[in-house]
């Protein structure tokens, strides 16, 4: 059990990467507070596992509300204690056109994929200092360090996220609080589906390029992420963990 005693908040845990983060968290004994905007996938993830006898609370929000984070996070503290690990994991890819893309439409995207890193740290860090230990981890992208053409500006806000890492390794590192990113490469969920569903033979094409030969799962990505909250990582911070079967290694 790598996170006995722990309390994780995780956001977009309701489906793909972000539920098999819950899964392997809850299962590894920690007690799991997640949210998502999906309400009936939030709710029956929650109940399977609160039914298989995991410490699991959904509630309904959208990370890029700050009152409805707050009072997410208000409840989860209320029902677990406070929370000592969190995972920004709430994100989408978006495939913009600079000129074509609004204002308004910048303001949303980046509010999902970049602000929530610092908005849930503005939530955890107080407790987390006060006891001197955390870990915060930031589901990021092989697009944070080389993009495809096609994928603006999501590229941006992965690197941000990048930064973002950084910045708060920096600054937290004298409160023993870690924080780490986890760069997935093309994991196989709803999300990537969307788009590579609209592309002719782009499964086989993505697959082909990988120096495993395959895609990967949700959960070879939630493995890591819980290794990086656990104890087992005490010396791991301010790093951006690849876990993309090796795609990152590959020139074109
Ligand atoms: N799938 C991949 O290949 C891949 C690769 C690299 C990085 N990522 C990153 O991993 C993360 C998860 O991706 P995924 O493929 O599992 O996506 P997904 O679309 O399958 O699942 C995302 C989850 O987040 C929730 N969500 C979306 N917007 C939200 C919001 N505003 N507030 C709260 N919840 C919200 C969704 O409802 C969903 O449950 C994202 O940050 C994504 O950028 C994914």
């Amino acid at each position: 059990m790598k996170l006995s005693g722990k309390h994780i908040f995780v956001t977009g845990g309701a489906a793909g990467i972000g539920q098999a983060i819950v899964r392997d968290a809850s299962a590894e004994g920690a007690s799991v507070s997640f949210i998502d905007i999906n309400k009936a996938a939030g709710e029956k993830l929650a109940n399977e596992l609160s039914a298989a006898g995991l410490n699991v609370l959904f509630v309904e929000a959208n990370v890029a509300d700050f009152d409805q984070l707050s009072n997410a996070f208000a409840k989860a503290v209320s029902k677990f204690g406070d929370v000592t690990g969190v995972v920004n994991n709430a994100g989408m890819a978006i495939h913009s056109d600079p000129v074509l893309m609004s204002d308004k439409e910048w303001d949303e995207f980046f509010a999902v994929d970049m602000k929530p890193v610092w908005l849930t740290a503005k939530l955890a860090l107080p407790a987390m200092r006060k006891v001197k230990s955390g870990s915060i981890v930031n589901i990021c992208s092989i697009h944070g360090r080389a993009t495809l053409p096609g994928f603006f500006p999501y590229g941006a806000a992965k690197t941000a996220v990048l930064g973002l890492t950084r910045n708060l390794a920096l600054d937290e590192g004298k409160y023993e609080i870690r924080v780490n990113a986890v760069s997935a490469g093309y994991v196989v969920t709803d999300g990537i589906n969307n788009w590579i569903g609209n592309e002719k033979n782009a499964a086989d094409e993505a697959n082909l390029v990988q120096p495993l030969g395959r895609m990967g799962k949700p959960s070879e990505i939630a493995k890591v992420v819980t290794f990086l909250l656990s104890d087992k990582a005490t010396y791991v911070s301010g790093s951006d963990w690849s876990v993309d079967g090796g795609l990152s290694a590959r020139s074109a």
